[in-house]
């Protein structure tokens, strides 16, 4: 039953088994650090994919600066995305060694100020709407912790609605555009990593400041395809793993939306980000 999955924090949803209001108490005093790297994106948009991205170029920086030692990253202990887990988490990553690197799913004004005053870099990641439904309707009905529907139709009534978690992915946009020009932000859409992923990954190791050389490039490019992550997911994720690397395509919401709701949803998007800097990166 959905009213014991969810509990509700500042008029937004989220999963009562991985969040709690306790947890978002204790993030607003998050002490942030200036080389603290921070991965933006509403659920769905790909984040597990560019945390493989960005994990494995901070690991390439790591070495070089370190004249080649190795050695165990101690943030892999500690589960990246920001605001899940307890509300001890936060005393804990101020032991982890820098850089940090972190995941969250929330708007700007959810996050700690910390953040924006330290300049934190983030990278802003963002994905075609229609997609992002699409998969967020599978992954509700594969995941025990997310309430599950009969229909496409009842999600997708929640999620124009704001009755999904993390709330309206429309909100979300229109708040981050606010961002989209600052220096410490930069954006990348699902679709242009996707059409040329060794383009982007070039472009995110120079916002970082990280220089690879074309081998390691090549090889960041292959170890993130989507192919390799399902393959290894099952080791990386776990029983989650078929879950979460579902199709990996673009344009899915085809084999979903009607053509009513493909109206309803292009004049949300004209309403909420149409002609703003992100809703012309989201041409789909
Ligand atoms: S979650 O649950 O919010 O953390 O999900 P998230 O990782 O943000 O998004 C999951 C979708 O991203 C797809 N994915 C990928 N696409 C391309 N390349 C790679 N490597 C990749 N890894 C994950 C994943 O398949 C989900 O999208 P759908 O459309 O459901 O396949």
């Amino acid at each position: 039953p959905r009213d014991e999955l969810l509990f509700s924090y500042n008029g937004t949803l989220y999963p009562v088994t991985i969040c709690s209001p306790e947890t978002f108490r204790a993030l607003e005093s998050f002490e942030s650090r200036s080389d603290d790297v921070i991965l933006a994106g509403y659920p769905k948009s790909g984040t597990n994919w560019l945390s493989q991205i960005l994990t494995d170029l901070i690991n390439i920086s790591e070495k070089k600066t370190q004249d080649g030692e190795s050695g165990v990253n101690d943030e892999e202990l500690e589960f990246p995305y920001l605001e899940v887990g307890d509300a001890k988490k936060y005393e804990r990553m101020t032991k982890l060694r820098s850089p940090r690197f972190m995941v969250t799913h929330l708007c700007p004004e959810n996050l700690p100020k910390s953040i924006f005053k330290n300049k934190v870099k983030i990278l802003l990641l963002i994905r075609n709407p229609k997609d992002l439904a699409t998969s967020f309707y599978h992954f509700s009905n594969g995941l025990s912790i997310l309430p599950s529907y009969e229909t496409w139709d009842d999600f997708f009534t929640d999620f124009m609605t704001k009755k999904v978690v993390w709330g309206s992915y429309f909100e979300y946009l229109s708040k981050w555009n606010n961002y989209a020009d600052e220096e410490n932000v930069m954006t990348i859409t699902y679709e242009e990593l996707k059409e040329n992923p060794v383009v982007g990954v070039k472009n995110i190791a120079a916002f970082l400041g990280i220089s690879v050389t074309e081998e390691e490039l090549q090889l960041v490019v292959e170890r993130s395809s989507f192919q390799s992550m399902k393959k290894n997911s099952q080791k990386t994720h776990g029983a989650l793993g078929n879950v979460l690397f579902r199709k990996g395509a673009v344009s899915d919401w085809k084999n979903l939306f009607s053509e009513d709701q493909n109206e309803k949803m292009d004049k949300a998007f004209e309403e909420y980000v149409g002609g703003t800097k992100l809703g012309k990166k989201l041409k789909y």
